[in-house]
């Protein structure tokens, strides 16, 4: 295991509430591991805990084999970390900003020139970072996340604040670092990436994790087999639902599409999204 969490709770100093309580989930190498939830969840609070940005918490956390506590400073030549909010320099250029930032590690990094073109962002620009759009600061900060080559790479909300052109782009670039054996903890409460990207999502609401599980055996647990048949009767078109799990229901779908004008008809596939509010009762809305 990459990153084994085990018991993990933690309440922020001075805070009467606790933020976490009592996690456990791991990240298999190679793997990319969702953590979903709305606003308020605690899935920041995590990824600080994990990346040592929070200390004082309880319960375990081993990352590369070794307990969190006794990895030292080469820790952050292993990992990237893209925070939720931009933390740049505003007053230097995209490259000044990066190429700062390489000195702080002692392991080979990359050259920014292809990072840049990779994430769409300009090279050899005379701006400062501080005359960037939201979306653009956003994606320089997950670029200089990348500059060391991490083996473990932390993105918090890495899609907020981009069109969706970009969006596609950055679910590209995360596949493309999973395909080179990067593992990668992915916070989000965006529902489409998480399923798309994921090996397995823990859902978490108010600091708990409600379920971990692959993104397809969620779906399949909850599925409701549904068959929504849409038709046309007095000049309107209405929907009606049939379950395909008893046989009246069943006979009532075959009496409707014998007898009606029928426009379309579809099985309807539970969306992770509704698999959510089933789960844990809460949505997932910002
Ligand atoms: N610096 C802080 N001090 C006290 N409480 C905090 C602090 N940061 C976050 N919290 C609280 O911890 C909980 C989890 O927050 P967070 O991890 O940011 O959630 P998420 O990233 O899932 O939106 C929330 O109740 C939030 O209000
Ligand atoms: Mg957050």
């Amino acid at each position: 295991m990459v990153l084994a969490v085990s018991r993990l709770s933690y309440t922020y100093p001075r805070s009467a509430v606790q933020a976490l309580h009592d996690l456990n989930f791991e990240i298999p190498e190679g793997q990319i591991i969702g953590f979903l939830g709305p606003n308020g969840a605690g899935k920041t609070t995590t990824q600080k805990i994990i990346t040592g940005i929070l200390s004082g918490y309880e319960g375990e956390v081993r990352v590369f084999g070794k307990s969190l506590k006794e990895l030292g400073s080469d820790y952050y030549n292993r990992i990237g970390v893209s925070f939720e909010y931009p933390n740049l320099y505003n007053r230097l250029t995209a490259e000044e900003n990066l190429n700062f930032y390489r000195r702080f590690f002692d392991v080979p990094t990359e050259e920014p020139a292809a990072l840049l073109a990779r994430f769409n962002l300009p090279i050899g620009d005379n701006r400062t970072v501080g005359q960037y759009s939201k979306g653009m600061k956003m994606r320089l900060t997950l670029l200089r996340s990348l500059l060391n080559n991490p083996q473990l790479w932390f993105l918090d909300e890495p899609t907020t604040g981009q069109d969706p052109e970009h969006s596609v782009m950055i679910r590209d670039i995360i596949r493309e670092q999973r395909n080179k054996g990067t593992s990668i903890f992915l916070t989000t409460h965006n529902m489409t990436l998480a399923d798309e990207l994921c090996d397995r999502i823990a859902f978490i609401v108010d600091g708990r994790i409600a379920t971990f599980d692959t993104p397809r055996n969620l779906k399949i647990a909850h599925a409701k087999r549904v068959v929504r048949v849409e038709y046309r009767e007095d000049g309107s078109v209405k929907a009606r639902d049939f379950s395909l799990e008893d046989a009246a229901s069943k006979e009532a779908f075959i009496d409707l599409v014998r007898k009606a004008t029928i426009e379309t008809i579809h099985t309807m596939e539970p969306s992770l999204e509704n698999v959510f509010i089933e789960i844990t009762g809460r949505g997932l809305s910002i």
